[in-house]
């Protein structure tokens, strides 16, 4: 039996409700493993998630994220071998890239191709999707390329939007799609790519 686990890094910006529920979703099993967060956001909440679930955060300022020597070092010491992007609101460097194909994950909220690119983030989404009086949002799990929420799609749900929706009711919706979701599908995906 291959008893190999595969360890996997968390990129923050924000709150984190999303790496709450990937932690507490993972440490249901042993195969794949967080091993580290990163966070380009010295307060953001994300940071006391981790500590929660004893996984070692960094933080590393905006500029640093493009040090390839520094962001390499860190994950190779750390052993990681996949990168989570759970509400990091930074576009990810070339080399990560190069380094990590087919290996970073990233969710969107909304239902790509629609709603996505640079600048639509958080309420930005929620707040164009009501103006454009879309009947249906969701979210997004795809592979990360070099543009903006253009990597291969991996899985996508979906909710109403009821004509009396606002930007923070949208936004409760597709939160508990995303924690619902994002969890079993990293899991899957990193398991069968070991395979
Ligand atoms: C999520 O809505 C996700 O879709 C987006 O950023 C938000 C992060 O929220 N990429 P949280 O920090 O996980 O609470």
């Amino acid at each position: 039996m291959n008893e190999k686990v595969v360890r996997l890094a968390v990129f923050c910006s924000g709150a984190g409700s999303n790496a709450l529920a990937i932690f507490n979703h993972l440490a249901k099993q042993s195969k794949v493993q967080v091993v580290l967060m990163l966070v380009n956001k010295q307060e953001c909440g994300a940071i006391g998630i981790a500590q929660q679930f004893n996984i070692p955060s960094k933080f590393l300022k905006n500029s640093e994220f493009l040090e390839e020597n520094l962001v390499i070092s860190i994950l190779e010491e750390y052993k990681v071998e996949g990168i989570i992007l759970a509400g990091f609101l930074r576009k990810i460097p070339g080399f990560l890239i190069d380094k990590f194909v087919d290996k970073i994950l990233n969710i969107h909220p909304s239902l790509l191709p629609k709603f996505g690119g640079k600048g639509m983030y958080g309420h930005f989404v929620h707040q164009a999707v009501i103006q454009e009086k879309e009947k249906e949002s969701g979210i997004t799990i795809h592979l990360v390329n070099e543009n903006y929420d253009e990597g291969s799609i991996l899985f996508q749900a979906k909710c109403k939007v009821e004509q009396t929706d606002t930007v923070e009711s949208l936004a409760k919706k597709i939160h508990k799609l995303e924690h619902e979701h994002f969890p079993k599908v990293i899991e899957t995906y990193f398991l069968n790519l070991q395979e």
